[in-house]
C-alpha cells in the first residue's frame, strides 16, 4: 500500500473486537476506511457502539450498518466505491453458540462469506483478507497446527463454516483469481475484548464474587494471542506479493497467527487474579462438547513470509486487558 491515503479499505465486523483493532490500525497508518457492521445481539451492542465511538473520531473513517447478507446493498456498496483491499472480519464468532443457534453461522459465515467474494469477483480488489479460525484443527493432535494439515475433522459447526471458508476462497482464487489470504486466529484477546470468551467473562466474575467454570477440570491449553500482535500481522500481510510458484498458479494462501507459545488453562487464571487483585471461586467442570484440548500455532511460514512473530506475553496482555476493563467499568479493587 504505497501511498493509503488513496487507497479504498472495506472492513466488515468494524464494531466487533479485532475489526475495531484493526481499523484503530490501519487509520493511524493514514488509510480511509468504511467499516460495516450488523451490530447483532451476540454481546453487549453497548460495547460495540462504544468501539464505534472511538473510530468514528477519525475523519478517515465512515461507518454504515449494514448486514453481509444483505447481497443487494452489499453489491451497491463495492460498486459505488470500488474498495481496493477488504478485510471480511465479519462472522458469528463462538464456539459453544453455535451448538445453541446453527443457523446464525449458516447465514453470516456461508451466506455472508459467498456474498463477500461473488462482490469481489465482479467488483475486484486487489486483495481480500478473511477471518479464520484455529478451530479448524479440531482435535489435532500434530503439535503445533501446521497449515500444512488437511483440517478435515472440524469438532463444531463453527469450526466447519470457517473450514469451509477457506474452501469456497480457494474455488474463487482458483476460478477468478481473486488475490485472497486466509487467517487462521489463535485465541485473541485484548482490552475491547468479547464478553463472550473466558479471560473477559472469568474477569466479569470474578469482580463479582460468582464462581468460574473451569472446564475439563482446568486441563486445557491455549495460545493466547494479543490483539496488538493480530492487526500488526494483518497490516504487514496486505501488500504481500502472491510470488511463490503455487500463488502465482493461483492467488491463495493460509496463514497461523497465534502466540506461539501455548499457556495451561490454571497458569491463565492464575495470571488473571495476580493483575485484578482477587481469588477466583472455580468451579471443576468436565469438558464441553465441541471444545478442543489445545490449539498451538505454527507460525514458521508467517515469520519467513513478513518477518513477524507475536511477542506480547500472557503476563504482559493480561495486564492490559485488566487495566482497560477497570477504566471501562469504573472498578476500583481494594
Ligand atoms: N477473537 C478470537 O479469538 C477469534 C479467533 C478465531 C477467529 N476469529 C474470527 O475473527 C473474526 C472477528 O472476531 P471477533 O473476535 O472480533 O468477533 P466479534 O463478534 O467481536 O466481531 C464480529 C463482528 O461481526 C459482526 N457481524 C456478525 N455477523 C454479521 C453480518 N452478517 N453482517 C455484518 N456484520 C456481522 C458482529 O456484529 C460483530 O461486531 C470473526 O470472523 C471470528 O470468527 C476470532
Amino acid at each position: 500500500m504505497n501511498s493509503p491515503q488513496n487507497c479504498k479499505i472495506l472492513v466488515t465486523g468494524a464494531a466487533g473486537f479485532i475489526g475495531f483493532h484493526l481499523c484503530q490500525q490501519l487509520l493511524d497508518s493514514g488509510c480511509n476506511i468504511i467499516g460495516i457492521d450488523s451490530i447483532n445481539s451476540y454481546y453487549s451492542t453497548k460495547l460495540k457502539e462504544d468501539r464505534l465511538k472511538e473510530l468514528n473520531q477519525h475523519t478517515q473513517f465512515r461507518f454504515i450498518k449494514l448486514d453481509i447478507c444483505d447481497k443487494p446493498k452489499l453489491d451497491q456498496l463495492f460498486k459505488d466505491e470500488q474498495f481496493d483491499y477488504v478485510f471480511n472480519l465479519a462472522a458469528q464468532a463462538g464456539v459453544r453458540y453455535s451448538i445453541e443457534q446453527p443457523y446464525k453461522y449458516i447465514d453470516s459465515n456461508l451466506i455472508g462469506f459467498i456474498n463477500i467474494l461473488e462482490a469481489c469477483r465482479h467488483f475486484p480488489v486487489k486483495h481480500l483478507i478473511y477471518a479464520s479460525s484455529s478451530s479448524v484443527y479440531g482435535n489435532s493432535e500434530n503439535i503445533p497446527f501446521s497449515t500444512e494439515e488437511s483440517c478435515n475433522e472440524p469438532v463444531s459447526l463453527y469450526a466447519a463454516t470457517k473450514k469451509s471458508n477457506e474452501m469456497m476462497a480457494h474455488s474463487y482464487a482458483h476460478l477468478y483469481k481473486i488475490p485472497v489470504t486466509g487467517l487462521r486466529f489463535f485465541t485473541v484477546y485484548g482490552p475491547y475484548g468479547r464478553p463472550d470468551m473466558a479471560y473477559f467473562s472469568f474477569t466479569n466474575k470474578i469482580v463479582n464474587n460468582e464462581p468460574i467454570q473451569v472446564y475439563n477440570n482446568g486441563d486445557l491449553m491455549r495460545d493466547f494471542t494479543y490483539v496488538d500482535d493480530i492487526v500488526q500481522a494483518i497490516e504487514k500481510l496486505i501488500d504481500l506479493p502472491f510470488d511463490t510458484p503455487e500463488e502465482k498458479e493461483k492467488p491463495y494462501r493460509i496463514f497461523n497467527i497465534g502466540n506461539n507459545r501455548p499457556v495451561k488453562l490454571m497458569d491463565f487464571i492464575t495470571t488473571l487474579e495476580k493483575h485484578l487483585g482477587m481469588a477466583a471461586i472455580k468451579d471443576y467442570r468436565p469438558m464441553q462438547n465441541g471444545d478442543v484440548y489445545q490449539t498451538y500455532a505454527d507460525i514458521s511460514d508467517l515469520e519467513q513470509r513478513i518477518g513477524f512473530k507475536p511477542s506480547t506475553s500472557i503476563n504482559e496482555g493480561l495486564k492490559k486487558f485488566i487495566d482497560w476493563y477497570k477504566h471501562y467499568y469504573h472498578i476500583t479493587i481494594k
